[in-house]
């Protein structure tokens, strides 16, 4: 029985909501709400299933959304999610059809880059994705940080002050501040009115939420400056010990000192004995607003956003270089999107990029290319590794001043 790969309908919407659910060993089936969240979230003109005998066996969804890159730059991406297979049709190349039709539509439509969280390493580097920004999750030992235990909040040391707030408030504050912080902060995407309205509970998405705590940070001009979401588990010890983990499910600061008041506010709760820091960029200053940075133990250090560069003149000339320098890039790229050879003429005023007939500097393939595309991977570390070559002695050197960058980007969400 040959098995049909095509969009969905509305009416297959549930069953193609069974079988992401089922891709990602979740129970079946979800309650009407959930079904319709998610259902209007999608775009079902984006949104592929896998049919055998009339049934859903694999999925694949994608949406319109805006990256940042180094610079400030924001690029339309094709941003991919619900990427499954049934455990009964894995291994049968029904990914791969999916993936390939809906890439070749992103660059069709035009989108720059597409972009996804990746559930295991070895699933996507054969479309062209690269692992772009890392994450670094930290588990805090409050009793070891060195932080004093009379801190009353932010206030006499820069005028700033901490409230807590509902998830209403959230709502109406949350978006503008992101928005700003979005803005300057390489690898971060868009939220819409509908992450918020899931984030704050204000709708269900149909995984587990439980209310949490809003501590907003304003600076001493009364500016929202940042915002910290936690929840706490309620634990303790034997002989009457709170042992109490805060786990954060966001923090977005945009100053250090909006950051180091939001930590500390976390840090100093009474009961809390362990904070959890969620996902974090790996060069955090977070361990640096402990007195003591060991009480900041990494529990998670992994890849996170993959990118997959679709147009590379378009690409390359939207983000910034810190220094002057030209490259001749040998693009490989088994899907023919992103494949050819290009000039990169860069420098701190701009950067201009062609297909040109020149010798190549460098060959590499696309998926490199998006590993270092957002200032996280070392060209020298690649060229160790063998999947960057270089063509022109020097050139390594070249492409490591020019892409990295001095932070690293930080996707803070999963989607
Ligand atoms: C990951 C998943 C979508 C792959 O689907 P699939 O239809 O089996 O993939 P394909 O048959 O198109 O695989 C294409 C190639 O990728 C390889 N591959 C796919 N998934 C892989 C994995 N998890 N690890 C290693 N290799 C993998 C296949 O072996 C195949 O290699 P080949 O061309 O050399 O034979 C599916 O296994 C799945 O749903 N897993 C659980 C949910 C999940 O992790 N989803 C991804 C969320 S980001």
């Amino acid at each position: 029985m040959s098995i049909e790969v095509r969009t969905v309908t509305e009416a297959e919407f549930p069953d193609w909501n069974r079988a992401v659910n089922t891709g990602f060993l979740r129970a079946p089936t979800d309650a009407d709400e959930t079904v319709e969240w998610r259902c209007a979230r999608a775009d079902l003109d984006r949104t592929q299933g896998a049919f055998e005998n009339g049934r859903c066996v694999a999925t694949f969804r994608s949406f319109a959304q805006e990256l940042t890159v180094p610079g400030g730059a924001v690029l339309s991406a094709d941003a991919v999610s619900n990427v499954t297979v049934s455990p009964t049709h894995r291994r049968r190349g029904l990914l791969g059809r999916m993936m390939g039709a809906d890439l070749a539509r992103a660059k069709e439509r035009g989108d720059t880059v597409a972009t996804l969280i990746a559930a295991e390493y070895p699933i996507y580097g054969r479309y062209g994705f690269g692992p772009a920004a890392w994450i670094t999750e930290w588990a805090i030992d409050v009793a070891r940080s060195g932080l004093d235990p009379r801190w009353s909040g932010p206030g006499a040391e820069d005028g700033g002050r901490i409230d807590l707030v509902d998830g209403a408030d959230v709502r109406k504050l949350g978006p503008e501040l992101h928005e700003r912080f979005r803005a300057r902060q390489p690898g971060a995407v868009d939220r819409d009115e509908r992450w918020w309205g899931a984030f704050t509970g204000q709708t269900s998405n149909g995984l587990p939420w439980t209310e949490p705590y809003h501590a907003v940070y304003r600076s001493a001009s009364g500016e929202v400056e940042g915002l910290a979401v936690y929840a706490s588990d309620g634990a303790w010890g034997d002989s009457k010990q709170p042992l109490n983990t805060a786990s954060v499910r966001d923090l977005i600061a945009l100053t250090p000192a909006a950051g180091r008041a939001l930590w500390r506010f976390v840090c100093s709760i009474d009961w809390v004995t362990t904070v959890r820091t969620g996902h974090r960029a790996p060069d955090d200053l977070l361990p640096h607003f402990l007195p003591d940075p060991r009480a900041a133990r990494i529990v998670t250090h992994s890849d996170f956003l993959w990118v997959r560069i679709l147009d590379v003149v378009r690409a390359l000339e939207a983000r910034t270089y810190a220094v002057p320098g030209t490259l001749v890039l040998e693009i490989h790229d088994a899907a023919g999107l992103a494949a050819g050879r290009f000039r990169l003429d860069a420098s701190p005023e701009g950067a201009s990029c062609a297909p040109t007939a020149e010798p190549a500097d460098l060959a590499l393939d696309v998926r490199e290319l998006g590993a270092l595309y957002l200032g996280d991977e070392s060209a020298l570390r690649l060229a160790a590794l063998g999947t960057v070559t270089e063509e022109r002695p020097g050139a390594v050197a070249v492409a490591e001043a020019l892409f990295r960058t001095p932070r690293r980007p930080w996707c803070p969400d999963v989607f």
